[in-house]
């Protein structure tokens, strides 16, 4: 297909994201207009953590990006210096996507995969200088194994974005009330079981969140030398800035 047709194709849809095109326009996104500004955040966020690390102009720097969706956050990684990115999706229908908005950017070093997260180790995929786990976790039954594979797929820093809910603290009778354990934390169940078809959701329908205080604990627990609960910036996203939603970095 040539570069026309192929950039008419997209726009005759809508989107999850407002994808910029070579041509200048604009992808329509099928988001509500309220919640749109979810991503503009997080790219911020990301952007300016990655560009603190690397600095601005990174050289051979590879990332992989989990639950990469239609391929936003890896496009933005191939933009800001990244020399190649490996973008994973649960969803085929996702990879399909993100195939199409890389072929109209001219992307070569763009790989995607229809994978499960489960799936990944360092021994079969190797290792990645960046790792991005955005929006996954509190959409999984087991968030603590899928924060092992990122950490063990992390060459240099891990960003892990995702929704929260209460923690819990204090002391909790383990056995009987003289042997007590210190609680490190919480998760919140959710369920998705009747959206597991939406393009958003949980492949298995059962959803963990974990609290801020809990996802910090368990990444330093799993062997993460740093863990920084990263400041929203100006004008951020209300989830993000009420801290209803957080994005943390993890360094080895
Ligand atoms: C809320 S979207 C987030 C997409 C993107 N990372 C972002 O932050 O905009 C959740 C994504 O996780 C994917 N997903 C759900 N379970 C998964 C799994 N077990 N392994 C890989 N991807 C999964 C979904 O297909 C969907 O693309």
């Amino acid at each position: 297909m040539d570069k026309a047709s192929l950039l008419k194709k997209i726009q005759q849809r809508d989107w999850f994201y407002n994808f910029t095109l070579p041509d200048g326009q604009s992808t329509q996104s099928y988001l509500p207009d309220e919640a749109r500004a979810v991503h503009d955040t997080r790219l911020q966020m990301m952007q300016s953590c990655l560009n603190d690390f690397y600095g601005t102009a990174p050289e051979n720097i590879t990332a992989i990006d989990l639950a990469c969706h239609q391929g936003y956050f890896s496009h933005h990684l191939i933009a800001t210096g990244h020399h190649h990115v490996t973008g994973i999706d649960a969803r085929q229908e996702h990879i399909d996507d993100a195939s199409l908005i890389c072929e109209a950017m001219g992307h070569q070093n763009i790989q995607l995969q229809q994978r499960d997260v489960f799936s990944l180790s360092p021994e079969t995929d190797g290792q990645f200088d960046t790792v991005l786990m955005l929006g996954l976790l509190y959409h999984l039954e087991n968030p603590v194994g899928a924060l092992r594979v990122a950490k063990s797929l992390c060459k240099q820093v891990c960003l892990v974005e995702t929704q929260v809910g209460p923690h819990i603290s204090g002391q909790l009778d383990w056995g009987h009330y003289e042997f007590v354990k210190p609680m490190m934390g919480s998760f919140t169940v959710i369920d998705e079981s009747h959206e597991v078809h939406g393009p958003e959701m949980s492949t298995l329908g059962i959803c963990l969140a974990p609290s801020t205080e809990t996802l910090i604990w368990i990444m330093r627990k799993i062997g993460f030398s740093r863990v920084e609960l990263l400041t929203p910036p100006k004008g951020a996203y209300e989830q993000i800035r009420f801290g209803k939603r957080v994005m943390v970095a993890g360094y080895i």
